[in-house]
């Protein structure tokens, strides 16, 4: 196996994520999924391997999102994808092309023209016939359609600045209302994304959006890689590059322990050891994490972190959520709120404990913090607070 950090793996290399696929198999039985996981865990990779290994009776379409900004592109995408599923089985979407051509659609020996749009496109309806055309083929066939939708929230973020709140609003309302109607027909969806999906919903909320779009749906986490799979997957990676290490289980253990599971970190660790042309040892990975957290070109991309920050807080919430990170990532002790209030309170920001609280709650949904049994706070990734030490220069 050969390192590919950020690439498309073959869909035999990925590891260790047998356990949550055979648990979204089984809550895809009674409902859809919502899945919300820091960035680069390695999201994609699980809906790829949903799509190319389903369980018996499901028919997965899977669509990356990022690509569609408006309301109607994202339906003409569903209407193409569902038409070249159904013509694969000699079969077209009958109720969405009668609609289309009440807009001046066409076929011509075959082929289907779209219609031109107006300036006010029906994106609903068209959306809905195509849910309904698969829906009901796959009915008569007794197959279970699942769409594996990655990068909804971009998509969604698009339509806002495309086309407003009220359409992005209309649009996860949309899926809702197909998910409750189809849902005893057996539709379901899986819907993710490198952003966090209630990022864009706490957004429209503040634009008076007063629906739970997704309240329906299980909302799932994946977890960065088990200890042993993060081993197997780097001495599969140090086997594939062909590294010399005199104690190749040692070196698979530092990498595992350095990357804290994310598979996107295992990959570069070991494609940085071989470009280095060194020996793998625990020395040289050590030196090879440090060089990258300080590497000037951020080729792990962890000033996202740091950037995000301001978009997903607020201008107004950035010192107070810089100074919680950075009063917890110097300290080896998780710290309580008391602590971070009396800290924040030093420094002269302005934020009472009620606030702390909620910017809490949100940072360690976003994945920075995580909790000890006494409520206490701490960074959920050692590699993180290390680079965030680093940056900052705490
Ligand atoms: N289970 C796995 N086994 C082996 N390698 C993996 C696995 N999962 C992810 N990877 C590696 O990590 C990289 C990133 O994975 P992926 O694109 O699935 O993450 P993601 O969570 O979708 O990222 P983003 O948040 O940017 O959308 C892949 O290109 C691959 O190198
Ligand atoms: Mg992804």
């Amino acid at each position: 196996m050969k390192a590919n950090p950020g690439g498309q793996i073959d869909l035999s290399e990925v590891v260790g994520r047998d356990d949550v696929i055979q648990q979204i198999w089984d809550i895809l039985d009674q409902q859809s999924i919502c899945i919300n996981a820091e960035r680069r865990i390695g999201k994609t990779t699980v809906i790829k391997k949903l799509r190319a290994e389903p369980r018996d009776g499901w028919v997965p379409i899977f669509q990356d999102l990022e690509q569609y900004h408006t309301a109607l592109d994202f339906a003409l995408a569903v209407y193409h994808e569902v038409e070249r599923f159904l013509s694969a089985r000699q079969r077209t979407s009958r109720k969405t092309r009668a609609f289309l051509k009440t807009f001046g659609g066409t076929e011509v020996g075959g082929v289907f023209r779209l219609p031109q749009f107006e300036a006010q496109p029906p994106w609903k309806e068209l959306l809905s016939n195509a849910v309904h055309d698969l829906v009901d083929e796959q009915e008569k066939r007794d197959g279970r359609p699942l769409f594996l939708w990655d990068e909804v929230p971009y998509m969604l973020y698009s339509i806002c600045s495309r086309e407003g709140e009220k359409i992005a609003m209309e649009v996860l309302d949309t899926l809702r209302a197909f998910r409750q109607d189809q849902g005893d027909k057996g539709l379901r969806m899986v819907l993710t994304g490198s952003i966090g999906i209630h990022h864009v919903i706490r957004s429209l909320k503040g634009q008076n959006y007063a629906n739970s779009p997704l309240n329906d749906t299980y909302s799932l986490e994946i977890q960065v890689l088990e200890s042993t799979s993060a081993i197997d997957l780097a001495t599969k990676l140090l086997k594939g590059e062909a590294l010399r290490a005199t104690e190749p289980s040692q070196v698979a253990e530092a990498i595992a322990q350095a990357s804290d599971g994310f598979p996107f970190y295992i990959h570069h660790i070991v494609k940085a050891l071989k470009l280095s042309g060194r020996d793998a040892t625990r020395e040289s990975v050590d030196q090879i994490v440090t060089r990258h957290l300080l590497a000037p070109n951020d080729p792990w991309e962890l000033n996202h972190y740091r950037d995000r920050i301001p978009v997903y807080y607020g201008k107004d919430n950035e010192t107070a959520v810089l100074g919680i990170l950075d009063g917890i990532a110097v300290r080896a002790d998780p710290v309580s709120v008391s602590e971070l209030l009396n800290e924040l309170k030093g420094m002269g920001v302005r934020c009472d404990r009620e606030q702390l609280i909620g910017l809490l709650r949100s940072i360690e949904q976003d994945h920075y913090l995580s909790r000890d049994d006494l409520g206490h706070f701490r960074f959920r990734f050692p590699l993180l607070q290390r680079w965030w030490k680093l940056s900052r220069d705490l």
